[in-house]
């Protein structure tokens, strides 16, 4: 699945990075501003507009099968939960009071509030998101939710913002998926985690091969199909990543919801959502802790080759 560009960097879908993220900016660009939502992932207009796809902001039946509490829809004002995950990494992330949580790719900033809760006054959470009017849209969810400790960055989760060794869990839902080059983006996941921190994401995986042609769909891979990886590449990614304790689980009740979102096809022959996740070891007791290892094996933090 996992192809060169020209460049030399990974690409994963059949599609060239640039117009990879040029198909998502748009799609979610166009999701953030629209005001009577219609957004949700897969690729089919008509399962959206009958309610079926995700449904709208306040379709909370679709959030509840995502694995959110009915809680954690109420606990969040309205206008940050776009429907467009499938799942709810902050759910598996075991987070304590106190923590910094970097979500990638955090959109309206859904999982971002739910984990401020978790970690509370004294914790932070970092939202990073590449398209600006998400980023906005995020901002003025954070007004609305008098959430002092979530900031968002604008950024590419393959080149994040962020200080190396500096956050304890990396949260993402419904993005790893959408990346032209996945490999960097679990590199750079390992480089902001602290050792001993980890990463609890939730995203689609691939199960049966995609006919050529909707891989090169930029619709299709926009909208959190075409560009699913399949569990043993994830594995090798966030292995050769420096991660230990890498545990990858599909979720089978998730293919009711994935079901939903083509009215044609069913896209559940393809893809199933997942549960990710992996661990930046902890230095040795033996090892002074001022030389901790921040940096993956063969990866300089900061490195700066490109797609
Ligand atoms: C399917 S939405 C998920 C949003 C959010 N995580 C949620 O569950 O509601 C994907 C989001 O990831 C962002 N995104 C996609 N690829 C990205 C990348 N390479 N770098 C940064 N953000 C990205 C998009 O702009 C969009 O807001």
């Amino acid at each position: 699945m996992t192809g060169e560009s020209p460049d030399g960097s990974a690409a994963d879908s059949a599609l060239p990075p640039s117009e990879q993220r040029q198909a998502v900016r748009e799609r979610y660009g166009r999701i953030a501003t629209d005001t009577d939502d219609g957004s949700c992932c897969g690729d089919d207009p008509s399962a959206r507009d009958d309610g079926s796809c995700c449904g709208d902001s306040s379709d909370d039946a679709h959030a509840r099968a995502l694995g959110y509490s009915s809680d954690d829809i109420d606990s969040v004002a309205e206008g940050a939960n776009l429907n467009l995950g499938c799942g709810n990494p902050t759910a598996i992330a075991g987070l304590d009071e106190g923590e910094t949580v970097l979500d990638l790719g955090s959109g309206g900033g859904f999982d971002c509030f739910l984990a401020a809760q978790e970690v509370g006054p004294a914790g932070q959470v970092i939202g990073v998101d590449m398209t600006p009017e998400m980023v906005e849209r995020a901002r003025a969810n954070a007004a609305e939710n008098e959430a002092s400790n979530v900031s968002f960055r604008l950024g590419e989760i393959e080149h994040l913002p962020v200080a190396d060794a500096s956050v304890d869990v990396v949260i993402s839902n419904c993005v790893v998926n959408l990346s032209p080059d996945k490999p960097r983006v679990f590199r750079e996941a390992y480089r902001v985690l602290r050792p001993g921190g980890h990463v609890a994401i939730s995203d689609v995986v691939l199960t049966a091969e995609i006919p050529g042609d909707r891989r090169a769909d930029p619709s299709s891979v926009a909208a959190c199909v075409a560009g699913a990886a399949p569990i043993p590449d994830l594995e090798a990614m966030l292995t050769d990543a420096g991660f230990t304790d890498v545990s990858i689980e599909p979720k089978a009740e998730s293919e009711t919801f994935i079901r939903d979102w083509d009215s044609e096809r069913d896209l559940s022959d393809y893809i199933v959502a997942a549960r990710i996740e992996g661990r930046k070891p902890a230095p040795e007791s033996s090892e002074s802790p001022e030389s901790p290892a921040t940096t993956a094996p063969g990866h300089a933090s900061g490195d700066s080759s490109d797609e």
